[in-house]
């Protein structure tokens, strides 16, 4: 071959990589709604800053007659590139060859990507959209699996690992978007479980569809495996786009800097009645959280799942901070086990993230019930306890209303050694609510007295006075500021800024125990 020869020679073996499946699997795709591997990452990344590794990988396979059946890539597209002009690595698996299944030689091209991404510190993109293990090879396929699970577990808390599930994601294929920090899912074209519909009707005669067990909506509202339900595929690689504004690059950056025009001073009045006097009205959490944040943008993380508290990204002026807020629109925002591990995870990730904590509190207590109690709510909740104490990033809380009893302590007391502490004059902060106490401390007054009813009343008003104020609480300093309402983001705004140089670090350990 002479020089212009072999340029051809590549330009054919390029088009036929490209090509992967061939037309009809692609589409095949496409009447399914679905993008090719290659058209995702195009759309995911910045224009033209894509490079592709290991094209022409080819699987080793000679049984079955597969080494009749060599396909470029085998079913994988892996590289790096940009998005928004900072360093990613991504990985799509490609359905049109062998149903994106996963071979020994696939599992060795997503391990080549992590391993950069970790030795570079960049996030990892992997879309999945996989048939799974490779049946053709057997434990040759398995061993892959083990060796990608392996990566996720060491790259995790070192860079973001972001999940995105575009088909079929089953079996223990499952365990690798699991072990990563965030999964984003597409409505009706992705789903994920361990063993699919008609394994569970032989086993427990159970009807179930695959939408229905492990569809978008089912993982985000239901296990609380997924953190988004997008509606498309193109929705969904945009919003992994814009999770990835607010992260840095891996766990020694800082946050990153978001644009904002909004002012860090700006008050708003409407804070000053959105807290209804009466507590036992609720009110939503969300706005108190978007008055406070830039531009009024919250990004909410798990928005269907465990709705008795918040979680999400946003900025304050322009610095990248998680928040955690409880609910009070509902189970008047008691804590539950659900809602123990989403926040406790997510508080991880912040600060495994360098992600500056934000947490608003109105919590009447932890939800009293046997449901509760027998699903282990001593171990749920003492995760959010445990990842709030350990976490060293800056720690600013607002008490709005509602802090009683353990739930006090749990949501980022100054006692789990939160920075800042700050409380609405309408803040109650008490072991428990007034009904409780007064029926407890003055059972015997009561029983005595003529009208236990009156007696009650005013008993109540009486604590309700002393004890579910945020001022007790001020003057030993377990709160730093009782502050008017309006003035919440430019409160938060400093103490952030104050903050900027936290160092602080946990004992030298191998490492804890955490309540799993
Ligand atoms: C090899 C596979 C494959 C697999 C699909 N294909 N899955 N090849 N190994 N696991 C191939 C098909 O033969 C077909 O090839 C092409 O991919 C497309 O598959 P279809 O069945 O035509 O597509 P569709 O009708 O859309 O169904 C998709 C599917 C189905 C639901 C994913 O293919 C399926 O059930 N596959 C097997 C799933 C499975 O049981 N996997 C093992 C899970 S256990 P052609 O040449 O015809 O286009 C597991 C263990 C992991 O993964 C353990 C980790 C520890």
């Amino acid at each position: 071959m002479n020089l212009e020869e072999k340029f051809d020679h590549l330009r054919r073996r390029n088009h036929e990589a490209e090509l992967a499946g061939g037309v009809e699997r692609i589409q095949s795709q496409h009447e399914k709604g679905k993008l090719t591997a290659r058209e995702r990452i195009t759309f995911l990344l910045d224009e033209g800053t894509f490079e592709e590794l290991d094209k022409f990988v080819t699987h080793r396979c000679t049984d079955f007659g597969m080494e009749e059946k060599k396909i470029a890539g085998d079913g994988v597209i892996t590289g790096y590139g940009r998005i928004s002009g900072r360093s990613v690595y991504v990985y799509a698996q490609d359905f049109t060859v062998f149903g994106g299944s996963l071979s020994a030689t696939q599992a060795k091209k997503i391990c080549k990507v992590l391993d950069l991404a970790v030795k570079n510190g960049a996030p990892v993109i992997g879309m999945n959209d996989s048939g799974g293990a490779r049946i053709q090879e057997g434990v040759e396929s398995l061993a892959g699996y083990g060796e990608i699970f392996f990566r996720n577990t060491q790259a995790s808390g070192v860079i973001p690992q972001i999940a995105v599930i575009m088909g079929p994601c089953a079996g223990g294929a499952v365990y690798s978007p699991g072990l990563m920090d965030l999964i984003f899912m597409v409505k009706k074209s992705s789903y994920m479980f361990l063993t699919g519909p008609d394994v569970i009707k032989t086993v427990t005669h159970e009807d179930v569809t695959m939408e229905e067990l492990g569809g978008a909506q089912t993982h985000s509202a239901k296990s609380g495996v997924s953190h988004f339900a997008c509606d498309d595929e193109k929705t969904c690689l945009l919003l992994v786009r814009e999770v990835l504004s607010f992260l840095p690059s891996n766990n020694l950056d800082a946050v990153p800097i978001i644009k904002t025009e909004d002012s860090p001073t700006r008050s708003e009045s409407k804070l000053r009645t959105l807290i209804p006097e009466n507590s036992r009205q609720a009110y939503d959490m969300v706005e108190v959280v978007e008055a406070a944040l830039d531009d009024n943008y919250f990004l909410e993380i798990q928005k269907d799942y465990a709705q008795n508290i918040l979680i999400g990204f946003g900025s304050l002026n322009g610095r990248s901070v998680g928040v955690v807020a409880n609910q009070p629109k509902v189970l008047a925002g008691c804590l539950d086990n659900n809602a123990s591990n989403k926040a406790a995870r997510f508080v991880r990730f912040c600060d495994a993230f360098n992600i500056p904590i934000i947490t608003f509190v109105d919590v009447p207590g932890f939800l009293p019930g046997t449901e509760q109690e027998f699903g282990g709510i001593i171990k749920h909740g003492a995760k959010l306890l445990y990842a709030y104490s350990e976490a060293t990033v800056p720690k600013i809380t607002l008490i709005t209303r509602k802090a009683y009893g353990g739930a006090y302590d749990v949501m980022a007391s100054k006692h789990l050694r939160a920075d800042i502490n700050l409380a609405y004059p309408s803040a109650e902060i008490a072991v428990m609510g007034p009904d409780g106490a007064v029926a407890i401390v003055f059972r015997n007054e009561l029983a005595k007295a003529k009208d236990a009813t009156v007696e009650k009343k005013r008993l109540m008003q009486d604590y309700l006075e002393k004890f579910a104020t945020p001022y007790k609480a001020a003057e030993l300093g377990f709160v730093d500021e009782v502050i008017f309402p309006e003035l919440t983001r430019p409160k938060l705004v400093r103490a952030l800024e104050m903050l900027k140089n936290k160092r602080d670090r946990m004992p030298a350990k191998k490492h804890g125990n955490i309540p799993l």
